[in-house]
């Protein structure tokens, strides 16, 4: 081979799920409902947004044929998201297929609202991972941000779902700074009471998060942790980090059951070693967080397609069309503005 032509030489096409930019793509993201019991600031707007005809949502066979058409690609993590997930009610049914198709692991992201009903039941069904959302301890900022939501009825969830037993829990914080700014220590402190992970978010400009307020209230996570450390010590980078995902860990050395992680979308980019992608509830693939890069699934599953066309059509559109990184900061008007609601985080 000479020069010129190593030089263009794409690396060779798999079988399994990848991109032109080296990355294998072993992680799925599926929103099972755009609808929501909260209407977070950062990620709807008030009125909440637009939804899709019922005839336009995936029935639960699709989610099923789906989810083994990605096990067969290669995904090996799938995470049920929303809107907020545990409204579906046939969310165990999901979680049984992805399970029957051989999924080692997986996750579930909830506000925690319905929790105290449905951790039980989460956890007999082989749930590996729960991430929730608390984005203060504060009954009035947590109202406010959620708008309306009860930060008693969550933490009461947080509980029950501790006690259920499932694996790994993980909160999930988005930085404010004058709604949360201020406390995250004890954010903190209640996330290592509990012996359960904690993560703090860079708010990304999607949807509502993109108005002039909520960028006035960006805080980044590298102040975030000097807030932190001042009130509770030095955090260590974590002895055996938990998770290969975008999440830099730390910890306590006294406090070695919990990890604290920070997610820098907007300071630092992590797209390099981006695993994943995520489907919408109306069959919509889509490739990266922060584009519009995405397939419609919907009209393949209806068609007349077989499931290895289906998988075909998919490993060649991610390879073509998976974009090597969102553009927040270099190129924020050609970003997507698709409503969080819709993605799932
Ligand atoms: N920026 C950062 N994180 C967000 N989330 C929702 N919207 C945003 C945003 N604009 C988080 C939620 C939840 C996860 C699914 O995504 O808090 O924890
Ligand atoms: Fe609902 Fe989660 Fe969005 Fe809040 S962040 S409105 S809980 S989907």
């Amino acid at each position: 081979m000479d020069m010129a032509q190593e030089v263009f030489a794409v690396p060779a096409r798999e079988s399994a799920l990848a991109d032109r930019f080296g990355r294998q793509i072993t992680y799925l993201r599926i929103s099972v409902t755009e609808h929501c019991n909260f209407r977070c600031s950062y990620c709807s707007p008030a009125e909440g947004t637009p939804f899709f005809a019922r005839k336009d949502h995936l029935q639960v066979d699709e989610y099923d044929r789906l989810i083994g058409v990605f096990a067969d690609l290669g995904v090996r993590h799938m995470r049920f998201t929303g809107g907020e997930p545990l409204i579906h009610p046939y969310l165990p049914d999901l979680i049984a297929a992805a399970h029957q198709h051989g999924i080692g692991k997986i996750s579930i992201s909830t506000n925690g609202l319905l929790l105290a009903r449905k951790a039980e039941q989460l956890q007999q069904s082989g749930v590996n991972n729960l991430n929730i959302s608390l984005d203060s301890l504060e009954p009035e900022v947590f109202a406010r941000v959620t708008r309306g939501g009860n930060l008693q009825e969550v933490l009461h969830g947080i509980s029950v779902a501790i006690s259920a037993g499932i694996p790994r829990i993980k909160l999930n914080v988005v930085l404010m700074r004058t709604e949360n700014g201020h406390n995250l220590a004890d954010l903190v402190r209640y996330a290592l009471a509990q012996h359960v992970d904690i993560r703090f978010i860079e708010t990304m400009p999607l949807g509502q998060a993109g108005s002039e307020a909520q960028n006035a209230e960006f805080l980044s996570a590298s102040e975030a942790k000097m807030l932190i450390e001042k009130e509770l010590g030095t955090l260590y980078p974590a002895f055996r980090p938990t998770d290969n995902g975008p999440a830099r860990l730390f910890q306590f050395a006294e406090h070695p059951r919990s990890q604290i992680g920070f997610i820098t979308p907007i300071s630092e980019n992590f797209c390099a070693t981006c695993n994943r992608v995520r489907l919408t509830a109306s069959g919509r693939l889509v490739f990266c967080l922060g584009q519009e890069n995405g397939m419609d699934l919907l009209p393949l599953l209806r068609g007349s397609s077989r499931n290895e066309e289906i998988a075909d059509e998919i490993r060649d559109r991610i390879w073509q069309d998976k974009p090597e990184r969102h553009e927040f900061v270099t190129d924020p008007e050609r970003s997507s503005r698709i409503f969080m609601m819709r993605l799932g985080g």
